[in-house]
Formats: structure tokens, C-alpha cells, sequence
């Protein structure tokens, strides 16, 4: 009997999770001896009842390498160690499936687990480790906010269309003579607003690393109007502060989604901007889930393609409790302790943010 790797996708879809599934089938259908099947929504499609697994052969992954979203769908809520359960008074409350959900999925001949997804999803995958479960781990997030790996796939597809935004904005910006501020994603790491406001010559960059004032941004803003530049682009991240004050955020009522959502932020800044003082015409974009659709760019579906082949690697090799992780040139493995123990931030003293000042770029700091 042939051995049997369970495949998922968690958290926020992201491009290149298609590229990861086709590399671990591909790499899994060369050993004659493993077979992939894949779990929909998460862990759900093992937990509910019926069950939904799908089999993943060589022709279900026939050319989604450049498909953006996930064949398997995803979720952010509930999941194995808090599963949502509706009271008769209407009122929810969550329960530990694990132990269930592991008996279940040996009951199912699965060898080998591999878990898409991000940090969330592999704090999950640690505690099933730790209970026993032969798991491996994929990270994927375009914040690119993992410290173990030099960057998770999706991470540059979102940077490019950032970029495209940018481009775009400043043909409009330019015309109307404007100040158009742009709100990307990334939560508390502000990798895409400086990637994509470097590309696209933006001259503000607000990032959540660097808590900005005000009046720095609206002498920024004054300065290059002196300049005889009548407009200005503003990147800021979503999880972008004012020195002192807090990230904007909301509770999800979402049931079993324990993020914060995040965003608000341009709006927020654009009127602050208006009460201090700013005369020139402001406009604001928010780009939204726009960076996470779509087809994902070549560089992500290589590292995606990677790390697919490099997880089932793993899984024939037995070796579980691991994520896999880019480490330039390599594909290497860490452990999931490692992997969630540190973010990965933009350093203000970096090479990064001192190229973006280098070309005149203010941060409002
Ligand atoms: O973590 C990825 C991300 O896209 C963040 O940049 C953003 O804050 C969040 O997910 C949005 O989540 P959702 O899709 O649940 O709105």
C-alpha cells in the first residue's frame, strides 16, 4: 500500500499556494510510493463530517502553477484546537479537536501532514507536532514577516501590483496636482509599502516600524510643492503609526477569527493631514485584497515550487516538526519553534530604509 502525504492550505490565501501543491504532488508521484490527498478549508475538510479529501494526482495539479488562490480553499477561523461550536442559546464556544482529529487522520492511512500557511497556522502545526503528528510546514503570507526565511512566496507578487498601483496614481496624481496616499497591506511589518514606494518613486513612505509626525509628512509635502512639484505619493501600511499613538484596528465578528483587521489608516491620515494645515487636494486609495489576488509573479512561483518539493522531501525522508524555509541559495528546514518564535521587521537602520532616504524619500520621522 502506497504511503499517504495530507495536504492544506490556512490563513489568508496567497499566490504561489497552487505552485506549492503541484510541486509536492509531482515530487510525490516520482517515489511510486506516496500518494497525496488534500484536505478543503484547512483542517475542516478533515474534521467535518462528511469528510472532504480530495486526491491529488499528477493530472488535478496539471498546470495551476500560475493559478492565483488555493484548489483547496482556505479559512481563517476555527481549526483543529478551536473548533466553533453553536449553543442552543445562539451563543458560540470553541473546543480542542486535536486528539480527535489526529485519530481521525491515522484512521485515514495518512503518513505525513503538510501544512500551507502562516504563522498562525504553524503555531497550529507545532502543537499537533508535539501531540504526535507527523506535520510539516510551508510558510506562506505576503507580509513577509518570517524571521526563518529570507522571503515567503506571494510576498513579490504583492510588491508588483503595489507597484502597478503606485504607477498608476502617479499619471493621475501629476495631473490634478494632488497628494494621493495609498494604503497597502502588511500588518505589523512594512515590507510591501517600502518595497513598492521605493519601485514606484513614491516620495512618503509610512511604515509601521517607523512611527511618523505630521508636521514631517506636511513638510515634506510643502517642500516639494515649493519645489515646483505639484504632486506627491504617499505608500502607507496598514499597521503605519503616528509617534505615540495605535495601529487601527477592529475586532473581527467573524466567529473564530481572531485576527484584527487591520486598515483605515489613509483615511485617517488624510484628515489629519487637512486639520494641520495641508492646502493641496488629497485623495486616498485603499489597494486591499487586489495584492492578494491574481496569478503570482515568476519569482514566486520558483520559491513556491521550492518549497513544494522541498516539503515532500522532507515527508520521504521522515522528517517532521519542521518548516521549510528559503535561506539564499539554499531551501533548507527549521524547526517550528524556531520559525514562530521571531518576526521578521524592517531594521530603520537598514541598507533598505537608508537607499529609500537616499533618494529623498521621507518617512514623516
Ligand atoms: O496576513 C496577510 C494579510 O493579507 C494582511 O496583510 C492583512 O492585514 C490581512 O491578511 C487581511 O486579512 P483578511 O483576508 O482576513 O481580511
Amino acid at each position: 500500500m502506497k504511503k499517504r502525504a495530507l495536504v492544506l492550505t490556512g490563513g489568508g490565501d496567497c499566490p504561489g499556494l497552487n505552485a506549492v501543491i503541484r510541486g509536492i504532488v509531482k515530487r510525490a508521484a516520482q517515489t511510486k510510493d506516496w500518494e497525496v490527498v488534500g484536505s478543503i478549508q484547512s483542517f475542516d475538510g478533515v474534521l467535518q463530517e462528511p469528510t472532504e479529501i480530495i486526491n491529488l494526482t499528477d493530472k488535478v495539479v496539471a498546470g495551476i502553477h500560475y493559478q492565483g488562490g488555493t484548489i483547496l480553499g482556505t479559512t481563517t477561523k476555527g481549526g483543529p484546537l478551536a473548533w466553533p461550536v453553536k449553543e442552543n442559546d445562539g451563543t458560540w464556544s470553541f473546543v480542542d479537536r486535536s486528539d480527535e482529529m489526529i485519530r481521525k487522520l491515522k484512521n485515514m492511512g495518512i503518513n505525513a501532514v503538510i501544512n500551507i500557511g502562516g504563522d498562525g497556522s504553524q503555531r497550529i502545526s507545532q502543537t499537533l507536532f508535539e501531540k504526535g503528528l507527523n506535520i510539516i510546514g510551508v510558510p506562506k503570507t505576503i507580509d513577509n514577516d518570517l524571521s526563518a526565511t529570507d522571503y515567503t512566496f506571494g510576498y513579490q507578487t504583492a510588491v508588483q501590483i503595489a507597484t502597478e498601483a503606485v504607477d498608476r496614481l502617479v499619471t493621475t496624481a501629476s495631473s490634478h496636482n494632488r497628494v494621493i496616499i495609498l494604503e497597502v497591506m502588511g500588518r505589523d511589518a512594512g515590507w510591501i509599502a517600502l518595497s513598492s514606494a521605493i519601485a514606484g518613486g513614491a516620495e512618503i513612505c509610512l511604515i509601521p516600524e517607523i512611527p511618523y509626525e505630521i508636521p514631517k509628512i506636511l513638510e515634506a509635502i510643502n517642500k516639494r510643492i515649493i519645489d515646483g512639484k505639484g504632486h506627491v505619493i504617499i505608500v502607507v501600511s496598514e499597521g503605519a503609526k503616528q509617534k505615540g499613538g495605535e495601529v487601527l484596528s477592529a475586532k473581527s465578528d467573524e466567529i473564530g477569527n481572531e485576527n484584527l483587521k487591520l486598515g483605515g489608516i489613509a483615511n485617517k491620515l488624510l484628515n489629519d493631514l487637512k486639520d494641520a494645515g495641508c492646502e493641496v487636494d488629497m485623495r486616498e486609495t485603499v489597494l486591499g485584497h487586489l495584492q492578494r489576488g491574481g496569478v503570482p509573479i515568476a519569482f514566486d512561483r520558483v520559491l513556491a515550487t521550492q518549497f513544494g518539493v522541498k516539503a515532500m522531501e522532507l515527508a520521504i525522508g521522515g522528517v517532521f516538526g519542521k518548516m521549510v524555509a528559503y535561506n539564499h541559495p539554499d531551501v533548507v528546514s527549521v524547526p517550528f519553534l524556531e520559525a514562530i518564535s521571531k518576526y521578521h521587521y524592517i531594521n530603520p537602520q537598514s541598507a533598505l530604509v537608508k537607499t529609500a532616504k537616499g533618494i529623498g524619500m521621507s518617512f514623516g520621522d
